[in-house]
């Protein structure tokens, strides 16, 4: 967790936890620091104790307890962490996204490497292939989808598909059902939602939703970045891997990159984050735009 988002604390959450008048006990932060930490890579020094108080009240709301202590007890104990794993990590993951997030890269791959990628037949002898890692809601990914498919429209034998992937599962589902409310549409040229974007019959619902030939070039998976190995199929040309990293400390930032990078194909490229920088790890590629690596 970092600055990106904004804690999701309401006033509900705020009241119930003063009425709990409890904190989070020492002992407790730290083992749940060390838990998260061990699981996912998501750094929680003691700065952000209030932060993950806020993320945690949720889930005492839903599980009833009455203070932290009765729900670490409960989650460090017997079948806790199996139950409970899921639910922790849902609501610990900082999940902010945007369509059209980071626009420089959008001109960058749409440019560069496209015309790079397509002189050597990628796209059109085969399907080009893209992966969003780290995907959140899915609004990475459908922005590729909605920048391809306009390509597509041009070129007609060009071809792509998408995959994404997260370790938080409420972000998935949203990415797999693919409505979103009218507010986070703003950035998406006009002409696109023309194109891409459905709106809902019932205009009180101030919703879209993306069309379904543009869905269907997108599928969505559970990954956790701290698994040894990607089961994610062939070699992708094009990783977006945006705004994931900023959360881990140098090893497991280095030991990530490193698997995410066996899983490009030479040649392919690496975007990620333009607040991230890679200078301090050791990695098979090259720099070959701001925050964009070609696979060496
Ligand atoms: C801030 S969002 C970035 C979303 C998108 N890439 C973007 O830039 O808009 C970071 C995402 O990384 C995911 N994430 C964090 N740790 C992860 C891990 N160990 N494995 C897989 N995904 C992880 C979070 O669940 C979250 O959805």
């Amino acid at each position: 967790m970092n600055g990106d988002a904004a804690p999701r604390v309401d006033q509900s959450d705020a009241r119930l936890g003063d009425r709990l008048g409890a904190r989070l006990g020492d002992r407790d932060f730290r083992r749940l620091a060390e838990l998260i930490e061990g699981y996912c890579g998501i750094r929680t020094p003691p700065i952000k104790r209030v932060l993950v108080e806020g993320r945690l009240r949720k889930r005492l709301r839903v599980l009833g307890f009455a203070n932290y202590k009765e729900y670490c007890d409960y989650l460090f104990h017997q079948d806790g962490l199996t139950e409970e794993i899921t639910s922790l990590i849902d609501v610990i993951t900082t999940n902010k996204t945007e369509f059209f997030r980071e626009p420089k890269h959008y001109e960058v791959l749409m440019g560069m490497v496209l015309a790079e990628l397509m002189q050597a037949g990628i796209g059109t002898r085969r399907p080009l292939r893209l992966w969003s890692a780290g995907c959140s809601t899915g609004a990475e990914a459908y922005t590729l989808a909605m920048l391809l498919s306009d390509a597509h429209m041009l070129k007609p034998d060009f071809d792509f598909h998408i995959l994404g992937t997260d370790i938080c599962t409420d972000v998935l589902r949203i990415a797999q059902r693919a409505v979103y409310a009218e507010e986070m549409i703003g950035p998406v040229p006009m002409s696109m939602r023309k194109r891409y974007l459905l709106r809902s019959r019932d205009s009180e619902q101030q919703e879209v939703r993306i069309i379904p030939a543009v869905r269907a070039k997108v599928s969505f998976r559970h990954l956790n970045f701290m698994e040894q190995t990607y089961n994610i199929g062939e070699r992708q040309d094009v990783v977006f891997c945006r705004n994931v990293i900023i959360y881990f400390d140098r090893p497991v930032r280095q030991a990530v990159l490193e698997r995410i990078c066996q899983h490009i194909t030479v040649g392919g490229y690496l975007f990620v984050g333009h607040s991230e920088h890679l200078g301090d790890l050791t990695l098979p590629i090259r720099q070959a735009a701001p925050t964009v690596y070609i696979r060496v």
